[in-house]
Formats: structure tokens, sequence, C-alpha cells
């Protein structure tokens, strides 16, 4: 029983003591000082900070992009240390292949990991459908809007069946209602689709539309301000008393930390 228990409470992220100063010939920057984070499993977490602070650097660590100066990122106890199929990234600009269709880009992570053309399809089918692009399979790029293009973006993430996705202000170069549109849509393929998620913005009602906890970034040097437990029933309404209270609270917390 007691091991039953601490298996299930075991994070399926763990960042201990996160630090990365990048080295340039112009100097040294400390983007991020000692961060340690956990995220349980099928938790939503939200990184919520300014502009500039740190925040992709931050989730470039846990996708294994970028290596930290000290500190060590684990994801279901395994060391990061390159990028790989665990985690699935989208990425603050879409970075679709243009060349490729919706469905070329949304198969390519199986393609790479060498899957026949036959099942790869057929799943990346499947995450075409739950992101609502059905129709869309043979478009390319250049023919989508900015919301379909990072419909893609997150189908692509998703069609490698990672642990843990990682998305870097995917719905920030969207107009507001697009933007909102998006939210819904995220929230419904989370609920599908349960994963773990790290999930990076600098809009307050995002985070707060979306997170299970919102962590709150200081500017940088980045670090951890305060935490938010957000337990409002799903799915939220923005204009809710609730919704607005804790919209409130956060913004007096940013208030007096910068
Ligand atoms: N490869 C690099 N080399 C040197 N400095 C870098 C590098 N990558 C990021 N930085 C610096 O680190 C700081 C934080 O950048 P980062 O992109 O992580 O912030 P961010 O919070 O994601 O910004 P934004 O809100 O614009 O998305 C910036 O000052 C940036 O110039
Ligand atoms: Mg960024």
């Amino acid at each position: 029983m007691q091991m039953e228990q601490r298996k299930k409470i075991e994070p399926v992220i763990q960042c201990d003591n996160l630090c990365k100063t990048f080295r340039t010939p112009g100097g040294d920057q400390e983007v991020i000082r000692n961060i340690s984070l956990d995220v349980q499993e099928n938790e939503f977490v939200v990184l919520f900070g300014p502009g500039q602070c740190g925040k992709t650097t931050f989730l470039n660590m846990i996708a294994g992009l970028e290596k930290s100066t000290a500190g060590t990122v684990t994801v279901s106890r395994k060391c990061v240390t390159e990028p790989g199929p665990q985690r699935g990234v989208v990425f603050q600009s879409v970075a679709l292949f243009p060349w490729l269709t919706t469905m070329g880009n949304v198969e390519y992570g199986l393609k790479m990991a060498g899957v026949k053309k036959e099942e790869r399809q057929k799943r990346a089918q499947k995450y075409i459908d739950l992101v609502g692009l059905q129709g869309f399979e043979n478009t390319f790029p250049v023919e989508l809007s900015g919301g379909m293009k990072q419909r893609v973006g997150i189908a692509r993430a998703y069609c490698i069946e990672p642990e843990v996705m990682l998305l870097d202000e995917p719905f920030g170069a969207l107009d507001a209602q697009t933007r909102y549109l998006m939210q819904e849509e995220l929230e419904r393929i989370w609920q599908t689709a349960k994963r773990t998620v790290v999930f990076v913005t600098n809009n307050i009602e995002e985070a707060l539309y979306l997170a299970d906890r919102i962590i709150v970034l200081s500017p940088c040097p980045c670090s951890i301000v305060k935490e938010f437990e957000i337990d409002l029933p799903r799915p939220r309404n923005y204009t809710s008393q609730e919704f607005l209270h804790l919209r409130k609270e956060i913004d007096a917390t940013i208030n007096s930390s910068t």
C-alpha cells in the first residue's frame, strides 16, 4: 500500500536546482537562477513570466535542447541530456516544414523513428482528427491560417505519443479571437488525450484558463516567485467571479515582485 502510494506521487518531471548562464563574447548572462520544480503525471503546469525572462531557455532545458550550467532535469527518472521522443515540443514560432503537407508534418517524427507508412499515417490521422484538421491532410503550411498551423504543431507533437508535452507560447502570435478558440481547443484535446504538460505564456487569462498550477516567474535572471494551485472547474469561464478574483490576486503578486 505504501509502495503504491509512493509510486503514484512520484513526479514525471523533476527539475533540481537548474541554472543557466549564457557565455557570450560580450560577457556572461545569467538567465535561470536555481529553479526546482516537480510536475505530476497528467498535471497541466503553466510557466507564467514576463517577456525575455528566460521562459524558452527553461523549457528548452526540459526538452533537452539546451544544456544547464548547473542542476538536473529528469523525466520519468531518466536524466535529460538531449531531445527525445519522450518529450513532444510545440515551438514559439510554429516551425513546420513548409515543403511537407499537414500529413507529412504530423507523421514526420514517426517516419524518422522508422515506423512503416501505413501505421504512421493511421496514427497521424488520429491526431489530425483530434486537433480538428480533417480535410486538410494534403494542405501545405503556406495555405493554412495561424491557428491551423498551431493545430498541426500540436498534432505533430502528440503523434510521437510522448509522456510529456512542452508548449512554448503556442498562441502568442494569434489574434485575440483565435487565441481564445485555441485555448478552448487545447483544453478539449488535453481532456481527450491526457498528458503531463508544461505550457509557457505571458498571458494571465490564458494561464488561468488552462492551468492546474501556475508558476509565476521573475524577470531575468528567472526564478520562481510564487505558485498558484488553480482548482476552478473546467471548462472555465473567463468572466466568472472566481476567475476574475484569482486574476487580481496573481496580478498583485506580479506587481509586488517587479
Ligand atoms: N543562445 C543564447 N545565447 C545567448 N543569450 C541567449 C541565448 N538564448 C537566450 N539568450 C538570452 O536569454 C534571455 C532569455 O531568453 P529567452 O528566450 O529564454 O526568454 P523568454 O522569456 O522566452 O523571452 P520571450 O518572452 O521573448 O519569449 C534573453 O536575454 C536572451 O537574449
Ligand atoms: Mg520565449
